[in-house]
């Protein structure tokens, strides 16, 4: 561990305001966070920044549409990404906005350095632009498309200050040379030294046809580049000007998608050369998750949006699967199929069957204290050894992003503990001194094991882990300050009173919740209904049109929840579906006519109970089809404690079925 705080700067890329994000998005978000986490464990000072890049002709036009000021329209997205950033539990040190008066500031200082140094001159440029990517282009698909998003291209001519950009391809050369492991992974950094190598042309860093942007100070019209804007984000949350005193700049690493590596690992490096700044440590670009063999786009409509998986399996799930199943730097495919069967197989019957099995197992015979281990055998021994491995392998793992390895290290010992269980059987053993002896040791085992699994975990499953910190050490631990470099086997306490068990990963039926994603998305797509409780995101992907909806304010008028009908109905017929073991299918009469309606409490009311009670039913929702039954109507139910589990909205007095709820 380092002796004395070292500090550590990540930062996300500054996401685009015209549009809500994906789970592209949200990847590059996590990895941020879960590196955040571990940084943070392992001892560093660490600051993440994130933020909006809100400037440039997508958010002029964006606003138009919505018929508001762009400083408006911005300043909704803006909160519309931070609250979905806080919802997912991906809260950022540093969020910074492009509009933020000291970014601007700091765009400004970057190029009066850069001016002063002799690398910036005016001139005038006509070339092919893409709008959509902000990036001119020179070499376009036939037909005069953009060649990365196949979008037409409009020519523009404007008078620019150029950025001297030929000067630095030996700089840059020599840099890469220098710093090997600056571009991440081995293939990007291949990529970008033959771009380099075949020669680079001075860049335009102000544009006069656009007007919403960052004014150039005594040369008005002109505005910056939105690249030498944006990317200037980096070093203005963390003081800009002043970035001394904060003393977090140079960045140690900026995560991106590998769509925009060449700003980063050229432009940028060769922005703070020109301007003698120090440069950051590394750039790490990931693939992307494509959806249908494609990458996410709205307008291709294969986007896959964070908040409906993580209602249904948590945020946990979300950030385990992206984690798990792709390997960082290269592209995948995301399917809800895979995604609900790593939440089946790794989470609830692996980790969350491992940590309830031990607190029951504790709970009904050492009435839910640790118990003090007997003697050891060699099994106990080996599996000591197999989690002890464990820690160094994870670490060195996490080191060089191999997330996916990681996990994959921490999973085979949650497997031979399963194994060691289903071995020794301590559910077997009698009463008998010896064999409690044993119990103990076998319990000890297991509890310690759960420990050092959920301390190596704790980066990416941060609420389960701690969760199961809290049972396994009362509510005194707090994981996340836990540093892992002390982490051992053998730590364990003897007489620890277990916390409150609190369940993890309740198993889900496959086609169900798939089905129940899938709606939420599509609902939060295309919204049939008003949004009744926080606004919800409508659009996402980069060339998506603006979303007034989803920088909604969070009240709404009384016009729009009268607009959604409740009624009390009562239940007539009560039945299971077949192959659902959630669902219910019940017929339910709303005064004007008995309605089918499939309700998901099959797990907590019985069928035959419910016949005759009265409920509160959505009655004016578009109907849709559950498990391949219609569901017409949604009856009300409040969702009590972690699990969600529903409770019925009723009535204290008798009401009069069909009665409307005001
Ligand atoms: N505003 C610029 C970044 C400026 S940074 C100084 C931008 N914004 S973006 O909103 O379009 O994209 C941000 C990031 O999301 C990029 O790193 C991009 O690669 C990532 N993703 C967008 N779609 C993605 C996938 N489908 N999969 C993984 N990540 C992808 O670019």
């Amino acid at each position: 561990m380092a002796e004395k705080k070292e500090k550590f700067y990540i930062t996300t890329p500054i996401y685009y305001t015209n549009g809500m994000p994906h789970i592209g998005h949200t990847y590059t978000t996590i990895v941020a966070d879960t590196l955040r986490r571990y940084k943070k464990m392992r001892g560093y000072d660490v600051v993440m920044t994130t933020g909006t890049d809100e400037h440039g002709v997508n958010v002029e036009r964006a606003a138009k549409k919505a018929d508001i000021p762009e400083s408006e329209f911005v300043a909704r997205m803006a909160e519309a990404w931070k609250k979905l950033w806080d919802d997912l539990g991906l809260t950022a040190d540093e969020f910074v906005r492009t509009t933020d008066l000291k970014h601007v500031r700091a765009v400004q200082w970057l190029f009066k350095l850069c001016k002063e140094n002799g690398y910036v001159y005016k001139g005038h440029y006509t070339g092919l632009y893409c709008i959509y990517d902000n990036a001119y282009v020179s070499e376009p698909k036939p037909g005069n498309l953009c060649p990365d998003c196949d979008r037409p291209l409009e020519t523009v001519t404007e008078e620019n200050y150029f950025f001297k950009l030929s000067a630095f391809q030996k700089p840059l050369l020599d840099f890469y040379k220098k710093f090997p492991d600056f571009i991440q992974p081995e293939t990007r950094r291949n990529e970008i030294i033959s771009f380099v190598e075949g020669g680079l042309k001075d860049l335009s860093i102000t544009r006069t046809t656009i007007r919403w942007g960052i004014p150039v100070p005594g040369e008005e019209p002109h505005v910056f580049y939105v690249w030498f804007d944006a990317l200037t984000a980096y070093l203005s949350a963390v003081g800009g000007p002043d970035y001394e005193k904060r003393g977090m700049w140079p960045a140690d690493v900026h995560l991106v998608g590998k769509d925009i590596i060449r700003f980063h690992t050229v432009y940028w490096p060769a922005f703070l050369m020109a301007a003698m700044l120090p440069l950051p440590k590394q750039v790490w670009a990931h693939g992307w998750f494509l959806m249908d063999a494609a990458k996410m786009s709205k307008s291709k409509g294969n986007v896959v949006l964070p908040r409906p998986i993580v209602n249904m399996l948590g945020m946990d799930a979300l950030r385990y699967f992206l984690l798990r199943e792709v390997v960082f730097g290269q592209d995948g495919n995301f399917s809800y199929d895979a995604l609900v069967t790593r939440y089946n197989s790794d989470l609830a019957n692996g980790l969350g069957n491992l940590a309830s099995r031990t607190a029951a197992m504790l709970e009904k015979n050492f009435a839910g204290v640790v118990p003090k281990p007997g003697a050891r055998l060699p099994q106990d021994d080996a599996l000591a050894k197999e989690a002890q491995n464990a820690i160094g392998e994870v670490l060195e793992r996490y080191d060089r992003f191999e997330f996916a390895r990681a996990l994959e290290a921490i999973w085979a010992v949650i497997a031979a503990a399963d194994k060691y269980l289903t071995t020794e059987q301590p559910w077997a053993l009698g009463e008998g001194p010896d064999e409690q002896s044993r119990k103990a040791t076998i319990l000890w085992t297991t509890a310690e094991l759960l420990r050092i699994v959920s301390a190596l975990a704790h980066p990416v499953l941060p609420e389960s882990t701690g969760k199961i910190w809290a049972l396994l050490g009362g509510q005194a631990v707090n994981i996340s300050a836990t540093p892992l470099d002390g982490l051992r086997w053998g730590q364990l306490a003897p007489g620890t009173k277990l916390g409150r068990f609190q369940a993890l990963f309740p198993r889900v039926e496959k086609t169900e919740a798939v089905e129940r994603i899938e709606a939420m998305a599509n609902e939060e797509l295309n919204p049939t209904q008003p949004p009744v409780a926080a606004p919800a995101p409508t659009t996402a992907g980069a060339a998506a049109t603006p979303a007034p909806a989803a920088a909604a304010p969070e009240k709404i008028g009384i016009e729009d929840f009268t607009k959604v009908e409740m009624r009390v109905g009562q239940i007539k017929t009560a039945e299971r579906i077949v192959g659902a073991d959630k669902l219910l299918k019940l017929t339910v009469d709303i005064g004007t006519e008995i309605r089918q309606i499939c309700a998901g409490i099959a797990q907590y009311y019985e069928p035959e109970a419910l016949i005759g009670r009265k409920v509160a039913v959505v009655v004016n929702l578009a109907p849709r089809k559950l498990r391949g039954v219609e569901s017409n109507g949604m009856i009300i139910a409040a969702s009590v404690g972690p699990e969600g589990r529903p409770v019925l909205a009723g009535f204290h007095e008798d009401v009069e079925v069909g009665s409307r709820l005001k």
